[in-house]
């Protein structure tokens, strides 16, 4: 196929701006929108930190607290989007895939070890998050005794979608690494 070799650039370039969002806290691509079908089947999204990602394995590992409620739904349907758009490109990347949930496995154990005590914090609030409340409970500040709700989450990437926006003609292009069979490219009408 002639646009194969365009095609990978894209690739390459999509993997590259998901490397950056891990690495810099600052870049757009740091906070995507993660959507689950919601318990009441309603479409459900929401902010969260890209933590990491490998490209080999096209792989992606956000974190949550087990006790949120993204967490029960992944648990009822592991199939998610993760939504992200860096204004400065112009790119639009709209990714799907399936989640493994990592509570108490080396996974688990790893990414907490990399966590900062102030990002460790947040798993030490109580009641579980989402409980409804008088008044805003203080913030925890025991980076160590959330461990039991932490949670890593990895999406593994089945379908990620391309968008670039330029008043010289928006581009887009669709791949998949389908469960059986070879992976696909192809560029799609914008
Ligand atoms: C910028 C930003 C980053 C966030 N990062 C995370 C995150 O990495 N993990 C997480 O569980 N919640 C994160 N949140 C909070 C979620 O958006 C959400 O409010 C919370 O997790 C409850 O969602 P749930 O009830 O659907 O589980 C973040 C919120 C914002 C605004």
């Amino acid at each position: 196929m002639s646009e194969a070799p365009d095609l990978q650039t894209v690739l390459a370039e999509a993997f590259g701006l998901l490397a950056r969002g891990v690495a810099d806290r600052r870049h757009a691509f740091h906070t995507p929108t993660l959507a689950t079908t919601g318990a009441d089947g309603f479409p459900a999204a929401r902010s969260v930190v890209l933590r990491g990602f490998e490209a080999e394995a096209r792989r992606l590992r956000l974190h949550s607290d087990s006790r949120a409620a993204k967490v029960a739904e992944l648990a009822a349907d592991p199939r998610a989007a993760l939504h992200f758009y860096d204004p400065g490109a112009a790119v639009q990347l709209r990714l799907a895939g399936r989640v493994t949930l990592h509570a108490a496995d080396a996974v688990a154990e790893a990414a907490w070890a990399e966590s900062r005590p102030f990002s460790r914090q947040c798993y030490a609030i109580g009641p579980a998050p989402g409980t409804p409340c008088p008044a805003p409970p203080a913030a925890p500040t025991d980076s160590e005794a959330g461990r039991p709700n932490f949670c890593a989450v990895l999406l593994h990437l089945s379908r990620l979608e391309w968008l670039h926006l330029a008043a010289s003609g928006h581009r887009r292009a669709r791949f998949t690494w389908p469960a059986e069979g070879p992976a696909t490219a192809t560029w799609l009408v914008p």
